[in-house]
């Protein structure tokens, strides 16, 4: 039997499994039945991107609101046909609490009646098979997958299947939806399915579409993958004039689109989790009046979003503003105002920017600056015994990438000169090996164990060089420890004698190999001294 709780665990992101462990905890101290629904099950057994939670309870939601608050989750909207609660969990998650509920159509066109009902009849009234599955997150059937119209054989079968033949007449926004699905997954409707769509689509069943489900698809574009693709689908469908008269591709910047999502690729590259929707929602409208604009977000549920795709534009001036300022006079100035800004703004500005001072900032803050992380003298610093375990640490290497940045550390010497007040004094040396019968070997026998000469790389030498010059955050990795020999006196850095070196480790080098190569056991040095 498939461990669902397993895959969940190991599909979701850090942040997305926290929320649901966070939801979960509220709902079991409420006493309420909570499942995990809709797009998540899916995208969890299909392996495409998870992006956003739905939650199903028995009961009223809203009775969850201030715990979930407390608890660290921001309640961002609400729909109350559905009771269903709109929230942006920890991480930056999406996630929404809706009430098991059946919905009676009792005439095509007329809003549905709403009752509250159990996690099997809700089942009942979702749209495409794919999407009427349940995860039991609730004590005793904890990883219980509910999935009475076999979704997961249909996710085998990449297929859209709706539930029955009054699918499209009851609710006419699964047309939509259906051609939003097979766009984005590539996935065709099932025969009998397609069948009712083209007979919906020829009786004009659209025309009864609610305002609310248009609110909500046009909301739902702002997070497609690929949302070009998803518009031309519509398009050619007739559905995108549906959602708004005016929209058409051709009011796309797609350009600015494309761009977009490259940068926002190279950011997640980088370890940023910037949320492309509010820019998305920006070059989708591109070219349509402020009225027309403002008639989409009118009828969008999610406030959040509406208010971060108003402001987008004007945020991203003041970010570009304050680049041009004194503030961002250096690269290490501009650096530090680049790091604490939001992610959404860079990427936003990374596409948008006019000026071209401001555009380079941008471009080197993304590209050419990471490498000056690789310079980062890990050799001299571990020289100097300036290792992670110091608690300074952290401010001297992000001092010292600052210098760099700002092409104030040139050369071994100046770099030496410095980290050298930095070093701390050099630690006791160990009490000398007690001299017995067969002293030679008995003393090599002794040898620190911490120090073998293996040329085994240590963890930092192994990856963690990499792993630093990754983050969004100057972190270098940590450089390997020189343990001082028994009976050697440990000596501080000799390496001010030595003929200046530059470091010369390629960009695309980790630092930590390059300092592996450089830290042998010096074997022939503590023979001598004995
Ligand atoms: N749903 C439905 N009919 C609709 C809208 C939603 O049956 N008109 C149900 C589906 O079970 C769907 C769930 O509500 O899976 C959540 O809806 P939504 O968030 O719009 O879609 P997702 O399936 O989660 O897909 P996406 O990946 O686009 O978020």
């Amino acid at each position: 039997m498939a461990d669902y709780i397993y895959t969940m665990e190991i599909r979701l992101t850090p942040d997305q499994l926290k929320g649901v462990n966070l939801v979960q905890d509220v709902a079991r101290a409420a006493g309420m039945t909570l499942y995990l629904t809709g797009g998540a099950i899916r995208d969890i057994i299909s392996g495409f991107t998870i992006r956003d939670l739905d939650f199903t309870v028995q009961g009223n939601p809203l009775k969850l609101q201030k715990e979930l608050e407390r608890a660290g989750a921001q309640a961002v909207g609400l729909d109350e046909d559905v009771r269903t609660l709109f929230l942006v969990l920890p991480g930056n998650v999406r996630a929404e609490i809706g009430m098991a509920h059946t919905e009676h159509y009792e005439k095509a066109g007329k809003p549905p009646l709403i009752a509250p009902a159990s996690i099997q009849e809700d089942l009942r009234r979702r749209d495409f098979t794919v999407n009427a599955m349940a995860l039991s997150l609730n004590e005793g059937s904890r990883g219980l997958l509910l999935d009475p119209f076999n979704g997961v054989a249909d996710i085998e079968a990449k297929l859209i299947r709706i539930l029955h033949n009054y699918s499209f007449v009851e609710d006419p926004s699964r047309l939509i939806r259906a051609t939003r699905f097979a766009a984005r997954f590539h996935w065709p409707l099932e025969e009998r399915t397609q069948q009712r769509y083209d007979s919906a689509k020829e009786n004009n069943y659209i025309d009864h579409i609610s305002r609310s489900a248009v609110g909500h698809e046009i909301a739902q574009m702002a997070h497609e993958d690929d949302p070009l693709n998803v518009v031309r689908a519509l398009e050619k469908e007739g559905w995108l004039k549906v959602l708004h008269s005016h929209w058409t591709a051709a009011k796309v910047d797609t350009n600015g689109l494309s761009q977009l999502m490259k940068t926002r690729q190279q950011m997640v590259d980088l370890g940023y989790a910037p949320d492309p929707s509010p820019a998305v929602m920006y070059f989708l409208t591109a070219h349509l009046p402020e009225k027309d604009i403002s008639d989409l977000r009118r009828q969008m549920p999610r406030k959040d979003l509406v208010e971060a795709w108003r402001d987008i534009e004007v945020r991203a001036k003041e970010l570009a503003k304050r680049l041009t300022g004194k503030e961002a006079a250096t690269p290490s100035r501009t650096w530090q105002l680049l790091s604490s800004a939001r992610p959404e703004l860079i990427l936003f500005l990374a596409v948008t920017a006019r000026q071209q001072a401001v555009a380079l900032k941008v471009k080197n803050f993304l590209t050419k600056w990471r490498q000056v992380q690789q310079r980062i003298p890990l050799p001299e610093m571990t020289e100097l015994l300036i290792t992670p375990q110091l608690p300074e640490y952290p401010k001297i290497a992000r001092d010292v990438f600052m210098l760099l940045l700002d092409g104030k550390l040139r050369s071994h010497t100046e770099t030496f000169k410095f980290l050298k007040p930095f070093a701390p004094p050099p630690p006791p040396p160990p009490p000398p090996p007690k001299r017995g019968r067969g002293t030679k070997s008995a003393a090599a026998s002794m040898a620190s164990p911490s120090a073998p000469a293996t040329g085994k790389k240590t963890d930092a030498a192994k990856g963690k060089g990499k792993a630093a010059a990754l983050a969004p955050t100057v972190a270098p990795p940590a450089p390997v420890k020189i343990a001082p020999k028994p009976g050697v006196k440990a000596k501080p850095a000799k390496v001010e004698h030595k003929p200046a070196k530059p470091v010369t480790r390629p960009a695309n080098k980790p630092a930590g190999k390059h300092h592996a190569r450089k830290t042998p056991a010096k074997k022939g040095k503590s023979k001598k001294k004995r």
